[in-house]
């Protein structure tokens, strides 16, 4: 079998969707944080890589970091964007998924899109002939967690000794986070509420994908054995987006998993603390704890940028 070179990593993924993490091998999201780090260093010599690209930015729910990171970024890249919201497109209700990809497949090099349901971007994406990139789905939040991977890699010398935590709500920004454990061979305990776990199908895919990564991935009710020794805590909201109406019902539920300093007194001295933001202070996570020393929130929020750019690189290259 021909060896993977780096380069024939990064034109294997020209033409390519991103809709899952598992969409990605282990040595292509490896090559994907590597070209995102040197993006992160040397910017200018990537400002035309992208050159006359033009990303289409479908939103059908709120965003301030993935919109602005997609929209910079591709300008950065030497490219532009256009934004298209809910009241654009409507999209499946003024028009079918299946109209909206054959239009714009004709206009535009590669979309993005945040949407509800993960069928409407695999619908997207099986329709349209340019590449497709989710930036968050009910499902999963794959650029998300190739950032943060990033973030970790710049804060703690290799994965390999780590011990990761995710504590709160098995959503679609834990889903990614777990694939994204697995193919890189990290050791991931996820502690949530029996009846707020990860799908099922998600935890049985990290598992596969363990056997041959040498990842652990375990599931557990107890924030405190997730916590324990821990070199980084991470949390989201306790209700996405589209959840707002049980909010009030599932605070009592997690108040056991709120990233306070009594949990966070069980990680090591040194752990980092993560979220995707935007945060809830006083719910999942409070105030000294996200404004600690300890904290990494908004250097995670600027990879999303970096990691994005190398993302639309790969899959958009001329
Ligand atoms: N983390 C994240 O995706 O943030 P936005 O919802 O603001 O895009
Ligand atoms: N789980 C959150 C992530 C926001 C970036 C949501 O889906 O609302």
């Amino acid at each position: 079998m021909k060896k993977t070179t780096k380069k024939s990593v990064s034109k294997n993924l020209r033409g390519r969707d991103y809709l899952s993490v598992d969409d990605f091998s282990p040595t292509e999201i490896k090559s994907l944080i590597k070209t995102a780090a040197e993006m992160k260093a040397h910017p200018r010599r990537f400002r035309s890589a992208l050159d006359g690209k033009f990303m289409a930015l479908i939103f059908e729910k709120p965003s301030l970091r993935t919109r602005t990171t997609f929209t910079v970024g591709i300008r950065q890249l030497g490219g532009d964007s256009l934004l298209l919201s809910p009241a654009d497109i409507n999209l499946g209700k003024r028009e079918s998924v299946f109209d909206v990809a054959k239009n714009l497949e004709r206009m535009v090099d590669g979309i993005m899109i945040r949407t509800f349901g993960h069928d409407i971007a695999v619908g997207l994406a099986d329709h349209a002939g340019i590449p497709v990139i989710n930036g968050l789905t009910d499902l999963e939040h794959p650029c998300q967690a190739l950032g943060d991977f990033m973030t970790v890699l710049e804060c703690k010398t290799g994965l390999k000794k780590l011990k990761l935590a995710y504590i709160g709500d098995g959503n679609n920004v834990a889903h990614s986070l777990i694939l994204a454990a697995a193919k890189l061979g990290a050791t991931l305990f996820v502690a949530t509420p029996g009846e707020f776990r990860p799908a099922s199908s998600v935890l049985e895919r990290a598992a596969r994908i363990a056997e041959e990564t040498g990842a652990t991935v375990l599931w557990t009710a107890d924030p405190i054995e997730a916590a324990r020794d821990a070199d980084m805590i991470y949390t989201d909201t306790w209700a996405s987006m589209g959840q707002e109406a049980e909010a009030e019902k599932r605070r009592p539920l997690f108040a056991p998993y709120q990233v306070n300093a009594s949990l966070f007194s069980h990680a090591k001295p040194d752990a980092l603390f993560m979220h995707c933001l935007p945060a809830h202070r006083g719910e999942e996570v409070t105030d000294e704890i996200i404004d600690s020393s300890n904290s990494v929130v908004f250097r995670q929020a600027e990879n999303r940028l970096h990691i994005q750019k190398a993302i639309m690189f790969a899959l958009l290259r001329p």
